[in-house]
């Protein structure tokens, strides 16, 4: 797919969107949601679901998670598509979490990174984002998750 960076537009998803999220997810070896699932955060005031279109296709998405009484928000999920990586919508789509966050009067946004996935934890590194710890047997395959915060 060609992508053209200004043709970029940031959305929140709607209910339309989850067939092209079930097929991004694809993408990218490890905990899978349903489509029960995704249909589940779109109607929650817990959860934010964006995502990245460009033309009829959707190349991003992010989740964020708020909880009532928390000052801090947990960004669930990232996801580039194959073909879009590499030109920076990883770190447009983590800005606009950390934004959204911010709107929410949350002070700190946390999130757990496979320790093997040095794409996303080089994106978070430079995003300003310290390891707080590591969790053990974290994804359903065994392996471990760093966990991540920056304050907002
Ligand atoms: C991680 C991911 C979201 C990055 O998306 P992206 O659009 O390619 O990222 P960007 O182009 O915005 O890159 C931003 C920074 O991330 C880092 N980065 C991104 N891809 C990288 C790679 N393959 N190797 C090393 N660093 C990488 C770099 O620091 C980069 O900054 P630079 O280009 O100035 O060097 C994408 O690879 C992806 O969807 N991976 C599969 C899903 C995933 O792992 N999600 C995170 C789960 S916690």
């Amino acid at each position: 797919m060609k992508l053209q960076q200004d043709a970029i537009v940031l959305r929140r998803a709607c209910s339309g969107d989850v067939p092209a999220l079930l097929a991004l997810e694809a993408q990218f070896p490890g905990d899978r949601m349903t489509a029960r699932q995704f249909r589940r955060h779109l109607h929650s005031t817990s959860a934010r679901m964006q995502v990245a279109q460009c033309g009829d296709a959707l190349v991003g998405a992010s989740l964020l998670f708020f909880r009532t009484g928390s000052d801090s928000a947990r960004l669930y999920s990232l996801i580039v598509a194959s073909s879009a990586r590499g030109r920076g919508l990883g770190g447009q789509l983590l800005r606009d979490a950390e934004q959204a966050a911010r709107d929410r009067d949350c002070q700190w946004l946390r999130l757990e990174v496979r320790t093997d996935n040095t794409a996303a934890i080089a994106l978070y590194q430079r995003a300003g984002y310290c390891v707080l710890g590591q969790r053990p047997g974290y994804y359903d395959d065994g392996a471990a998750a760093l966990r991540m915060q920056r304050a907002l």
